[in-house]
C-alpha cells in the first residue's frame, strides 16, 4: 500500500516538475489576480529574485507589506525562535509574544488599547463593529466613508467603498452607509448629523492614487465631529507603520482619530492586523463580543516585534530622508517630461507618479528593466518599497523611467 502512494505521489510529482509554477496556477486557482510574470525563487533586501535567475529591484515591497525589506535576518531569526517555542496556541491563553508586540504598538502609535486580527479586512470590519456597537446606546448607526478610499475585500469594507470593479453583482451590502466625494467640504457638511456614528477615512489614500485628504476638509472633519460626536477611523493599513516618516499618515495633520485600523507593514512579513483605539472605547468590545482564531498568532507577533523594533531604531527617520530625495528626483523626471506626468505626491516610501496617460504600460516596461511598481487608479504609478532604499536605488528607477519617455 505504502508503495502505491509513493510511486503514486511520484508520478504527480514528476508531472508537476514537467509543467511550469505558472501554468499550474492557472490550473489550480480561481483566477482572481493579474499575477506578473515573474515565478519567485527568493527575496533579499531590495531585491527579488525570480526562478529563470533575473533579479527584480522592488519598488513595490509586497503591496506596502516589506519596511526592512525582503529576509531581514532579525526578523527571520524572531520567527525561527518563536516557530522553535510554539507557532500557535489560540487566543484561549496569554502569550509574551503578543504582549511584547502590543506594548510596542500602542507605545509606536501612542493609543491605549489593541485587538489583533489576520488583515486589513479583518481590521476593517472589527472597526465597524465597534463604532456601530458604540452607536447603538447612541442613536447613532449611520458610517460614513469616501470616494476612492480603499478598506478591504469583505462586505463590510465593500460596503464602505464605491469600488464598482469590487462591488458589482455582490450585493446587498451593509445598510446605513454612505460614501462622499473625497475632499468636497460641502458634501461632507450637509451629509454628517446627530445620526453619524463614524467616519472612516484614509488620509492618504493608497489605491486611490496616492492622494492626501486637504488640510481644510480634515479641519471640517474634526470641526464636525465635535459638533456632532461620532467617532474618525483612520484606515492606516497602507499609509500607517512608518511608511510616510511618522508612524501613522494622519500625523501629517491636526487631528487624532478615535479608532486606527493597520495591517500591512506591523507584521514584519507575515499576516497581522490590528485595530487600535483609546480607553474610553474600550469597554465597547467586552468579553465575547469578537474574536478570531488566528489573529495575533504568536510567530506573527515575534516578526511583527522585531519591525517594530527596527522602526524605534530609527528605520522610520531613515524613510523620511529617503523619502524626500525620491520625490525630489521625481519632480525633476516630471519637469523633464511635462507631457508625460501631471504630478508627483506622498511621502516616505508611498509615493505615486501621476501620469498624462495610462500607468500599466509603463510599470510593464518597468518590469522588462527588472523593477517592480504597481498601477492604481488608472494613470498612477504607485511606489511601496521597503523603507531602506537609497539613492542608488532611486537613480535606477529614474534611469528606466527616463529611458521610457524617451522612447
Ligand atoms: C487602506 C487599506 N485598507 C485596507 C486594506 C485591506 O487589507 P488586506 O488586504 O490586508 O485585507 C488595504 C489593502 O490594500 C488597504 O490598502
Amino acid at each position: 500500500m505504502a508503495t502505491t502512494t509513493t510511486s503514486h505521489s511520484f508520478f504527480y510529482d514528476l508531472l508537476s516538475i514537467m509543467r511550469t509554477v505558472t501554468e499550474q496556477e492557472h490550473e489550480l486557482f480561481l483566477q482572481t489576480y493579474k499575477r506578473l510574470p515573474v515565478e519567485i525563487d527568493r527575496a533579499e533586501g531590495m531585491y527579488v529574485y525570480a526562478n529563470d535567475g533575473r533579479r527584480y529591484l522592488d519598488f513595490l515591497g509586497g503591496i506596502a507589506v516589506n519596511a526592512a525589506g525582503h529576509s531581514h535576518p532579525r526578523i527571520v531569526h524572531a520567527v525561527v525562535d518563536q516557530m522553535n517555542r510554539y507557532a500557535h496556541v489560540s487566543n484561549f491563553f496569554y502569550q509574551d509574544a503578543q504582549v511584547n508586540f502590543v506594548e510596542k504598538l500602542t507605545r509606536l502609535s501612542r493609543y491605549d488599547r489593541a485587538f489583533l486580527c489576520n488583515s486589513g479586512t479583518e481590521a476593517t470590519d472589527g472597526a465597524l463593529k465597534l463604532v456601530r456597537r458604540w452607536g447603538s446606546v447612541r442613536q447613532k448607526s449611520e458610517v460614513i466613508a469616501f470616494t476612492g478610499g480603499f478598506h478591504g475585500r469583505g462586505y463590510g469594507a465593500l460596503s464602505i467603498m464605491d469600488k464598482p470593479k469590487y462591488k458589482e453583482g455582490m450585493g446587498p451590502f451593509l445598510s446605513g452607509t454612505k460614501v462622499l466625494p473625497f475632499n468636497d467640504l460641502d458634501r461632507l457638511a450637509e451629509s454628517v448629523n446627530g445620526a453619524t456614528a463614524a467616519v472612516f477615512i484614509e488620509f492618504l489614500q493608497g489605491e486611490g492614487g496616492v492622494r492626501w485628504a486637504n488640510p481644510e476638509f480634515v479641519q471640517l472633519l474634526e470641526h464636525l465631529r465635535k459638533k456632532f460626536g461620532f467617532l474618525i477611523v483612520a484606515d492606516e493599513v497602507q499609509g500607517g507603520g512608518g511608511r510616510t516618516g511618522t508612524f501613522f499618515s494622519f500625523e501629517h495633520f491636526n487631528v487624532h482619530p478615535d479608532i486606527v485600523t493597520t495591517a500591512k507593514v506591523i507584521g514584519g512579513g507575515l499576516p497581522l492586523g490590528a485595530i487600535l483605539t483609546t480607553e474610553d472605547l474600550a469597554e465597547v468590545f467586552d468579553y465575547g463580543r469578537h474574536g478570531t482564531t488566528f489573529g495575533g498568532n504568536a510567530v506573527a507577533c515575534a516578526a511583527g516585534s522585531a519591525l517594530l523594533d527596527l522602526i524605534e531604531e530609527g528605520l522610520m527617520e531613515q524613510v523620511k530622508v529617503s523619502g524626500s530625495h525620491l520625490i525630489a528626483r521625481l519632480k525633476e523626471l516630471a519637469a523633464e517630461f511635462p507631457e508625460r506626468i501631471a504630478d508627483v505626491r506622498g511621502a516616505g516610501a508611498m509615493v505615486g507618479i501621476e501620469l498624462k496617460e495610462e500607468a500599466a504600460p509603463i510599470v510593464e516596461q518597468l518590469l522588462s528593466k527588472l523593477i517592480i511598481a504597481n498601477a492604481t487608479n488608472e494613470t498612477v504609478i504607485r511606489l511601496l518599497p521597503p523603507y531602506i532604499f537609497e539613492g542608488e536605488h532611486v537613480e535606477r528607477l529614474i534611469d528606466a523611467l527616463r529611458e521610457i519617455f524617451t522612447w
